[in-house]
């Protein structure tokens, strides 16, 4: 939805008061306080990282506000999400965040954020209803979307929002997002209300982290406006017969790299996660699945791949060898079939053959000319993957057979 039509849309949104303060007090100089008024929701609410139990919300404010989530099913029952782990109600002067549990898997809501200024203002906004579905580890069904590397291109990401389906299960918004966040003031609009459209409408998002997303000065404040299942950048979820596992591959140079300012800390990341994944992949739920599929922004396999790599001569990683040393073993193990990736901006459908058994998948890059859409779905066939251009000509296709009998 675009920013204006996003504010028309607000309901109750009217400012009840306001109490900006200008000028002097005993005839010396204060300090011009803004005045307190204009909307003070500034985001659509962002649903993010769906869970069979419940979300994450996610939103920008104005200013120092109070907020809550209100939810209804379709048969009637109603709740709000009022609390945060230290017992606030939900506060913040930039975001608010509330995470919703309790609900239902593959279930209907709607669902809407409200906020109270807290300042001593007397406003109050609530936000559009909005319709999303809790995941269902035993539906016999799947269907979900696939973005990749928008970097900030809004007519590209005007586009996708246009030809993007809006009844899946999930959205998976593979990485670069952004450029680098040399601006504190580009999180907000880049990860909440991306090319001024309302992106997790009829499709909660999942992001993964790419490497864009973790350069610049500003970059370590993105965790703060992106909801992940368990709040960090690795993660496991069912949908239906599809047991998904999204990674973070960090950067595509070494840690120590000059131009990422000492701020990279991945390789400890990259360790942490082949942990992970021998634990996760041994839980029934993902052991056991019909269909096994990995996201990460970096692809783990590439067409070309150079045994080094000159970095400090401005080489960089088509894939990320890092990442697959770490993990190799444990995702072969666990019987992945496909990695979905992008970071490349160059489309690519690599086989599966005896070194490396699961397919690589890459989606293309942000210029309206090379980006793509990749739409997903599972049944009791087969698990299927179509990448189409923004124009809709189909690029790739793959499809695998369950590994379990659904
Ligand atoms: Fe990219
Ligand atoms: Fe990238």
């Amino acid at each position: 939805m675009k920013r204006r039509r996003f504010l028309e849309k607000l309901a109750g949104g009217a400012v009840l008061g306001t109490a900006g303060t200008l000028g002097t007090a005993e005839g010396k100089p204060q300090p011009v306080i803004p005045p307190l008024d204009g909307p003070l929701l500034k985001t659509p609410a962002a649903l993010m990282a769906p869970r069979a139990d419940g979300i994450e919300v996610v939103w920008a404010v104005d200013r120092l506000c109070r907020g809550w989530v209100e939810w209804q099913s379709a048969d009637g029952t109603k709740g709000k999400a009022a609390a945060d782990p230290f017992g606030f109600v939900p506060q913040g002067d930039q975001i608010i965040r509330v995470r919703v549990d309790g609900l239902k898997p593959g279930t209907e809501y709607r669902i809407r954020a409200v906020v109270e200024s807290g300042d001593g203002q007397a406003a109050r906004e609530e936000g559009p209803w909005r319709k999303f579905r809790t995941l269902d580890p035993v539906a016999k069904t799947t269907r979900f979307v696939v973005w990749n590397d928008t970097h900030q291109w809004a007519d590209t990401i005007g586009k996708l929002h246009e030809i993007t389906p809006t009844d899946t299960d999930f959205m998976i918004w593979n990485g670069d997002t952004c450029n680098d966040w040399h601006e504190e003031a580009w999180l907000t609009p880049t990860l909440l209300h991306p090319g001024g459209c309302d992106v997790t409408a009829g499709r909660p998002v999942f992001l993964t982290m790419g490497n864009h997303d973790t350069r610049g000065k500003w970059a370590f404040k993105v965790p703060e406006r992106i909801a992940t299942p368990d709040g960090r950048p690795f993660y496991a979820f069912r949908s239906g017969p599809m047991a998904v596992i999204c990674l973070h591959t960090g950067e595509d140079k070494p840690d120590d790299h000059p131009s990422f300012g000492g701020r990279a800390a991945f390789e400890m990341l990259r360790r942490e996660q082949a942990e992970w994944l021998g634990n996760v992949t041994a839980r029934p739920e993902f052991r056991d699945a019909p269909y096994r599929v990995v996201f990460c922004h970096i692809p783990l396999r590439w067409t070309k791949e150079a045994p080094a790599l000159a970095y400090d001569k401005g080489a960089y990683d088509a894939f990320s060898r890092a990442s697959r040393t770490q993990w190799h073993d444990a995702l072969v193990k666990w019987g992945t079939q496909v990695v979905v990736s992008g970071h490349t901006h160059s489309t690519a459908l690599i086989a599966a053959n005896g070194e490396f058994p699961y397919v690589q998948l890459v989606g293309g890059g942000p210029q309206p000319e090379k980006a793509t859409l990749i739409s997903g779905s599972a049944d009791a066939k087969a698990l299927k993957f179509t990448c189409r251009d923004l124009a809709g000509k189909v690029l790739h296709e793959v499809e695998f057979k369950p590994l379990r009998p659904i």
